[in-house]
């Protein structure tokens, strides 16, 4: 997007072009349609990642090479799935919930995935489950989407535990459009862009609701 267009606010999609797009590049098969649809079949709250974000984590892990990632905000599990999909068979991922209700769908919609071997659930605070994965360190990745309030602290922490090359993906950082006002939530999450900064080559996407990306230097 030129940058008379984007100062106008322009955008050149529609929601039949996404659509269309999704359905060639970022297609559900049953195992991924099961997840994506967990949510809303649970009554839990349908804030999973859209089909094409998710299908760029799975692509950006690839290319990186990943083989243990960690997520902290599992829901359901769909970008869970994902993430997996993006591992050599004998890779790892460990997604941390802290909604019980939540990791108990997601757990069960896992099991019925082939790549049900390479996830593990943890329940709890991403805060006080990140202490207990470092020993199964250093990480070729994290994916972050849970209380926005931590991100700043979740940055640190992946900082410390992943590899040169690693990849930090964080959504949701343009904060629902409050990234910029004055409350600790925002001011947590301007943090994490800026810390980011610090140890990673970063970019941040203009997803629906911004994605950010880096390279462990
Ligand atoms: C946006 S959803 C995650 C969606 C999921 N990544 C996907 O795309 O399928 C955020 C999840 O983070 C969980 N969560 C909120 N605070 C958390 C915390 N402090 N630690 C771990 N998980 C948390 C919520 O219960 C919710 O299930």
């Amino acid at each position: 997007m030129a940058d008379n267009d984007s100062r106008a606010g322009l955008v050149y999609f529609t929601r039949a072009l996404l659509d269309w797009t999704t359905q060639v590049h970022a297609p559900h098969d049953a195992a991924l349609q099961q997840a994506f649809d967990a949510p809303g079949k649970h009554d839990l709250p349908a804030i999973q990642l859209g089909p094409s974000e998710a299908r760029l984590t799975e692509l950006l892990l690839k290319l990186a090479g990943a083989r243990k990632v960690v997520e902290v905000g599992t829901l359901a599990g769909y970008s869970a799935l994902r993430l997996a999909r993006a591992l050599p068979p004998d890779g790892e991922v460990h997604t941390i919930e802290f909604d019980p209700r939540h990791a108990e769908v997601a757990r069960q919609v896992i099991a019925t995935a082939d790549e049900s071997r390479r996830v593990t659930v943890h329940v709890g605070r991403g805060v006080d489950v990140l202490p207990t994965l470092e020993a199964k360190g250093p990480f070729c990745g994290i994916f972050i989407d849970a209380d926005k309030e931590s991100y700043d602290l979740y940055g640190r922490w992946a900082a410390k535990h992943l590899r040169p090359g690693g990849l930090l993906i964080g959504d949701n950082v343009f904060l629902f459009s409050q990234l910029l006002e004055d409350t600790p939530r925002a001011a947590a999450m301007r943090r994490f862009h800026e810390e980011a900064k610090q140890h990673f080559e970063t970019v941040c996407i203009p997803t629906p609701d911004g994605m950010l990306l880096g390279i462990r230097r």
